[in-house]
């Protein structure tokens, strides 16, 4: 593990953990009314790491409007997207941290019951959050009025089983009720009637990292980092064909290129850059000519690009364009939930066209269709999963159409 700074991922190198001091932050949360915390966590500009980029000390004060006997806290380790593992890197490393957020944001909004959604995949980490639980209950960090605060609040660990879908908030919600993982119907928005129709706060794991981060140095050290619009640092999940692939934590303005060459040490075997993914399977491709552009959300925002849950997929110059599109869709294929038309049929017409072309007897029609199928499949679906699934091949039509449609001449 490489860090440029280290705000959030701080503990990383630290062995792991024996016995543990409160933290300064969460002492400090303690001492401070509801506003406050979430005023602080506002000032700081942290926008929600998950993927949707909501503004965090919104959704907290959103959240705190709604009283109840029982209020949940959801951390969002369903981390399902293919070229993620930022968030398995802090619960490894600084576990403690991530509750000491949700414990933080519990006093914020008044949760009662905190549930860690751990994707199946990450199970090998539970004995070891079960640990730090235990010892957080030890120190009444967890359970009957902790840090004498008057607040009840408790974390259990619930361990998902895999599907991408279930990381979608609602879905999550749903897998947790014991129905299958697909979307809820928005209104009632969570916030309001989330788990067992019971208010509810969900956040991913680095937002609650970043929170508790915020908390112990002040939100004035955070935006020391970044750029006016995209303050703060954000972890990065780098992968594909660079020489050292790895979860850094970065400041929001370093350029795509830097982050290949300095970070990640350039590309495998000195071969060229063809594109990069970023924010996941579900993110656009940006082609190995236009690296320069600095990574904030500000930046990606002139250019139609989501940073999604900050993963960035570095692929040479070996690969076929229409072999990545056919990976993708075939993982969306696999995944879709099937619950709306667009996106359960859109996966698997996509595919079709995909297969004749990757053989060069694509038809005239199929050159038209593959685009309005996947047009349709964004602007109709359900839910992100449907309406992402296409986001990396339109940005291929967009931006290299020689390599999407080059075996054009022998159509049927
Ligand atoms: C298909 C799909 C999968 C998602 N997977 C995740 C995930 O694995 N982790 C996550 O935090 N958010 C995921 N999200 C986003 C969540 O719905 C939600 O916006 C997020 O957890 C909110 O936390 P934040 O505000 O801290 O970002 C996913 C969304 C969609 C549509
Ligand atoms: S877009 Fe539709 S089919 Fe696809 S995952 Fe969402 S609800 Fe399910």
């Amino acid at each position: 593990m490489k860090r440029i700074v280290s705000f959030i991922t701080e503990n990383f190198e630290k062995e792991v953990l024996e016995s543990f001091e409160i933290s300064s932050g969460l002492l400090r949360a303690s001492n401070m009314t509801e506003d406050e915390i979430i005023e602080e966590i506002s000032l700081s500009g942290l926008k929600g790491r998950g993927g949707a980029a909501y503004p965090t000390g919104k959704k907290l004060a959103q959240s705190a409007v709604f009283k109840s006997d029982v209020k949940y806290l959801i951390c969002n380790a369903d981390e399902g997207e293919p070229g993620t593992f930022k968030d398995r890197d802090l619960l490894k490393y600084d576990a403690l941290g991530v509750f000491e957020g949700m414990v933080i944001s519990a006093l914020a909004v008044r949760a009662t019951d905190g549930i860690l959604y751990l994707r199946e995949e990450y199970s090998f980490l539970i004995d070891e959050l079960e640990n730090i639980l235990s010892q957080m209950r030890s120190k009444k960090i967890l359970g009957h009025n902790i840090l004498d605060t008057g607040l009840n609040f408790d974390i259990s660990i619930f361990s998902g089983a895999g599907a991408y879908i279930c990381g979608e908030g609602t879905s999550l919600i749903e897998s947790i009720e014991g129905k299958p993982g697909r979307p809820r119907n928005k209104p009632p928005y969570t916030k309001e009637q989330g788990l067992f129709m019971k208010p509810t706060l969900l956040n991913n794991v680095e937002t609650y990292a970043a929170i508790n981060a915020i908390m112990k140095n002040g939100y004035e050290e955070f935006i020391k980092y970044g750029t006016e619009k995209s303050p703060g640092t954000k972890l990065i999940s780098l992968c594909g064909n660079v020489n050292s692939p790895g979860t850094y934590e970065i400041p929001f303005g370093v350029t795509l290129k830097e982050i290949i060459e300095k970070i990640g040490n350039g590309v495998k075997n000195e071969r060229n850059v063809k594109f990069v993914q970023i924010g996941g399977i579900s993110g656009p491709l940006i082609l190995g000519k236009n690296l320069d552009i600095p990574f904030t959300y500000e930046d990606f925002d002139k250019i139609d690009v989501s940073m999604g849950s900050g993963a960035i997929l570095v692929v040479d110059d070996q690969t076929d364009i229409l072999d990545f599109l056919d990976a993708v869709q075939a993982f969306f294929k696999h995944e879709s939930c099937g619950k709306c038309t667009p996106c359960r049929e859109g996966n698997r017409q996509l595919l079709n066209v995909l297969a004749r072309m990757r053989k060069g007897i694509e038809t005239e029609s199929d050159i038209v269709n593959i685009e309005r199928i996947a047009k349709t499949m964004k602007y109709a679906s359900f839910c992100g999963l449907g309406q992402t699934a296409p986001t990396a091949l339109l940005s291929a039509i967009k931006n290299c159409p020689e390599e999407i449609f080059r075996r054009g001449e022998q159509h049927a």
